[in-house]
């Protein structure tokens, strides 16, 4: 799961109130084109944000910040360029270079790095953080529970594999381009015992992709600016266009998503554990939805000591600006480490 949550980031407990706005004066989420408020339930949500105004995400904020991220919430990865859709990166690491040197590796070669949770527990990060959380609350009519976020910088045709989130996700742009597609929460693309696995962190939140999916996708390309959150679940999967791309990934939490959640959860988890089938985790009725939510808090106390498939990957390459796409392979590893997600 760490890989997986390089992606997203994990959730940290916070009320992101609809009347806990900031004093900052000039708002950070732009208003939601009318027709385009509320929840994404059954499409993508697309709208603008200003946080590039902030001066956060310059290539000087960003060198100072990979700088100070604790290494243990940084995360250095490579892929194929372009890489076909379910195919997974691989780790390595990024010793003894300063974070203006990893961010160059990363203009040039075939890198992408992520420094997890930095807008929430950066101090420089967290009040523009807790601003647009509060916005996005307000424009969407629901409270957030819990929020995440990470801050992903990837370079050229770099791509992030076909995959489903347990939370409510969403991508705020800030430079570069990259086109998303998203696909339907349904069961002819991610599978309800699939999602009920990715909760109970049976497998990560890789799933199986096939090509003919593509046509089923809404296309989603995203500009500097650019900010778009889709339907719980929905899988997606992501590739860069021609130059750096800097996004912030949000992973969050309403009333709605922990219950819809709390029903996955607790389903999944009677008929695996004790055989009992309470029938179909999607369209649980909204009243026993909140029912099963209640009972999933003491099972997922019960499921802590069991062993998941959180694991520390291995570290298969060194960053090093003289080598080929700034990736010094370790013994043993080559491009032959890339593997196809979900299998
Ligand atoms: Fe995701």
């Amino acid at each position: 799961m760490r890989l997986a949550r390089a992606v997203h980031g994990g959730v940290l407990k916070r009320h992101f109130g609809t009347t806990a706005m900031s004093a900052a004066s000039e708002p950070l989420i732009l208003p939601f084109p009318s027709g385009a408020k509320g929840m994404p339930t059954d499409a993508v949500v697309r709208f603008r944000h200003r946080l590039n105004d902030t001066g956060l995400f310059t290539d000087e904020a960003l060198a100072r910040l990979i700088d100070e991220q604790p290494r243990d919430r940084f995360d250095v990865l490579t892929m194929r360029r372009n890489p076909p859709g379910g195919e997974r990166w691989t780790a390595g690491e990024a010793g003894g270079l300063s974070g203006a040197e990893i961010l160059q590796a990363v203009k040039t070669g075939a890198l992408w790095v992520s420094c997890r949770k930095a807008m929430e527990l950066h101090p420089r990060y967290k009040p523009a953080f807790r601003q647009a959380m509060a916005e996005y609350s307000a424009e969407v009519g629901q409270p957030i529970l819990s929020a995440s976020a990470s801050i992903l910088i990837s370079g050229p045709q770099m791509g992030i594999f076909f995959h489903a989130d347990a939370a409510d996700t969403m991508l705020w742009h800030m430079r570069g381009t990259k086109t998303m597609l998203v696909y339907p929460a349904t069961d002819d693309f991610i599978s309800e015992r699939a999602m009920e696995a990715i909760l109970l962190k049976e497998t990560l939140s890789d799933a199986p992709y096939e090509e003919a999916m593509d046509a089923h996708a809404e296309r989603v390309v995203f500009q500097p600016g650019d900010a778009a959150a889709w339907p719980l679940h929905g899988p997606h999967r992501v590739i860069n266009g021609d130059s750096l791309n800097v996004s912030v990934s949000v992973e969050y939490t309403t009333p709605r998503s922990a219950r819809t959640n709390g029903a996955f959860y607790t389903k999944g988890w009677l008929r695996r554990r004790v055989g009992l089938d309470l029938g179909a985790s999607r369209g649980t009725p909204e009243a026993l939805q909140s029912i099963l939510w209640a009972t999933s808090k003491p099972l997922r106390l019960v499921e802590r000591g069991r062993k998941t498939v959180e694991k520390r990957h291995p570290r298969c390459f060194d960053v090093d600006l003289d080598a080929p796409d700034c990736v010094s392979w370790r013994e043993g590893y080559g491009p032959a480490a890339f593997a196809l997600a979900a299998e």
